[in-house]
């Protein structure tokens, strides 16, 4: 008898933000984010024979120049050229918090675009800078941890290429609301792969083990941003005209392919801890050698949102 008495369900409409979701992780947020956690003993879990940072992960680990020079040093300068190159990935990491996601969310939370008003999805969003200025701390901890550790004072992050890019698209743009709509795609790019970058590391025995306890804080929270994100993205489309849909299409394109580039000026920032030398040659090399080459990333999650709103044909990027 079921058939004759079931009404037909509506197909839910994958365009529109899913309130359930963003319910769910503002109820669960003091239960779940690394904020709500005791704090991380920075000592506890050092060791000071261990590497801070995977070598393999190094994009020139495998070059005969690096890999001849390296093999030269001492174990003591090995695991201190690892330290910097660890300071330099929790920099790139406190770049992203600061200046890719936590712009977005003030733009959200100021209801610079459509489709993010709900009082949830507001909470939410404030959840979220909560999590991004904590990342920002704990990524800050570690850092100086390692800096006391192995003398580095005197490293710098480069100026980002992401950072590069996006001012290039800023500049190019009218008007706050194609501003608010840029700041909108790198954020979502940044933070729906985020979370896949951390596993990377949090996932390799071979290293410290603080390190590895934060990156994996740090993903956790990830893993509900992306998803957080995926909603926001969903429902301020949704919301966009049909000018605005278009422009959005093109600067998205833009920021997926911002996002595969390698920052070799990032990489090569490190290279004065291998040894203080003129690295030049071999960083004109290496960008001959890298320029065919792109960051690898997990799209799943944005590749199921891009399909949800139809736009995935339109957008000239190859997801691998
Ligand atoms: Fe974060
Ligand atoms: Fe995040």
């Amino acid at each position: 008898m079921l058939a004759g008495n079931s009404q037909p369900t509506a197909a839910p409409d994958v365009t529109a933000l899913n309130i359930k979701v963003m319910e769910r992780l503002a109820r669960t947020w003091s239960e779940r984010v690394a904020v709500r956690k005791d704090r991380l003993d920075l000592d506890a879990y050092y060791d000071p024979t261990i590497p801070d940072f995977p070598i393999e992960i190094i994009p020139f680990a495998r070059d005969p120049e690096f890999q001849e020079a390296y093999d030269r040093l001492d174990d003591r300068a090995k695991l201190r050229y690892l330290a910097a190159v660890w300071i330099g990935y929790n920099e790139r990491v406190i770049f992203i918090e600061d200046d890719i996601v936590q712009p977005v969310c003030g733009l959200l939370r100021k209801n610079r675009l459509p489709g993010v008003a709900d009082p949830v999805v507001q909470q939410v969003i404030a959840q979220t800078q909560v999590d991004e200025q904590f990342h920002t701390l704990m990524c800050l901890e570690v850092c100086e941890s390692a800096r006391r550790r192995h003398g580095i004072r005197d490293y710098r992050l480069p100026p980002p290429l992401l950072a590069k890019r996006m001012r290039e698209q800023l500049d190019a743009a009218d008007g706050p609301y194609a501003h608010a709509l840029i700041r909108t795609a790198y954020g979502t790019v940044s933070e729906t792969t985020i979370h896949d970058y951390l596993r990377k590391l949090s996932t390799v025995e071979t290293i410290q083990p603080l390190n590895r306890i934060h990156t994996e804080l740090h993903r956790r929270d990830e893993t509900a941003h992306g998803t957080i994100f995926l909603e926001l993205a969903r429902s301020i489309y949704a919301n966009l005209d049909s000018g605005a849909k278009e422009l959005f299409h093109d600067i998205f394109e833009r920021a997926l392919h911002d996002s595969v580039e390698i920052d070799v000026d990032f990489w090569a920032s490190t290279l004065p801890y291998v040894e203080a030398r003129d690295w030049t040659p071999f960083v004109q090399r290496l960008r001959l050698d890298l320029a065919q080459k792109r960051i690898g990333r997990d799209y799943t999650g944005l590749r199921q949102l891009l399909d949800d709103l139809g736009i995935t044909a339109r957008l000239d990027f190859v997801f691998e």
